[in-house]
């Protein structure tokens, strides 16, 4: 038992079953994460690095201020983000490894920007995109990421086909934006064969 606290499965139900091959395979060592909401995925991430590596590190990033998607369900986010702390710091401390978890709490944008004026582009090996769902968003996350992934590294997006309930405007979910990032950077990068409702691409040139 691993006592973790999460409220969801979505990291369960939609990324665990690509990542038990794609992380365990590719063995990323520098990783940034967009949207970590109670650590779902960066405890995944921590315990199964750990029987990989002696030291890696994780970037996090989050508003902890929820989507457009949490917003009429009213959750809570002071209190995801105080689960997100407390999951990781369990996760860490089971681990006994070097684990450099770096949480920038910030607009994707904001942060992205910030780590390529600090002299991060080309610096990760795995990038996961899984923050606002709004298609402007999404798309400036996956420019702005895309110049942050090492030549060989992997990024994934969650949701390629979520839909905002009730609503027909393609400009509130991420699939418009990853379609349109993808085919720009069709020349750049090649796309993995994957079942469900993710897409993951691994960097070119
Ligand atoms: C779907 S949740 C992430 C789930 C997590 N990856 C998991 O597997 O459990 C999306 C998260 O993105 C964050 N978020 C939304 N818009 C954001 C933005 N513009 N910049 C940074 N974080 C954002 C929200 O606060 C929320 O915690």
């Amino acid at each position: 038992m691993n006592n973790y606290e999460f409220t969801n499965q979505w990291f369960e139900k939609t990324a665990k079953p690509l990542w038990s091959q794609i992380i365990n395979q590719s063995k990323p060592e520098k990783i940034l994460e967009i949207g970590s909401y109670e650590g779902a995925s960066t405890c995944y991430l921590i315990d199964t690095l750990s029987r990989h590596h002696d030291a890696f590190e994780i970037n996090a990033i989050d508003t902890w201020d929820g989507g457009i998607e949490h917003k009429e369900i009213k959750i809570n986010m002071q209190l995801v983000e105080e689960r997100f702390k407390k999951n990781t710091s369990l996760a860490i401390k089971k681990s006994k490894k070097s684990i450099e978890l770096i949480t920038h709490k910030a607009k994707s944008i904001n942060a992205l920007s910030n780590l390529i004026t600090s002299k991060k582009s080309g610096y990760f090996d795995f990038i996961y995109i899984d923050g606002s769902h709004m298609a402007s968003d999404v798309l400036s996350d996956a420019i702005l990421s895309f110049e942050l992934l090492k030549i060989n590294g992997i990024m994934g997006f969650d949701d390629y086909l979520w839909k905002m309930p009730n609503s027909n405007n393609l400009l509130t979910n991420p699939k418009i934006a990853i379609d349109s990032f993808t085919n720009i950077f069709a020349l750049r990068s090649a796309i993995f064969q994957t079942p469900n409702h993710q897409l993951y691409i691994k960097k070119l040139n």
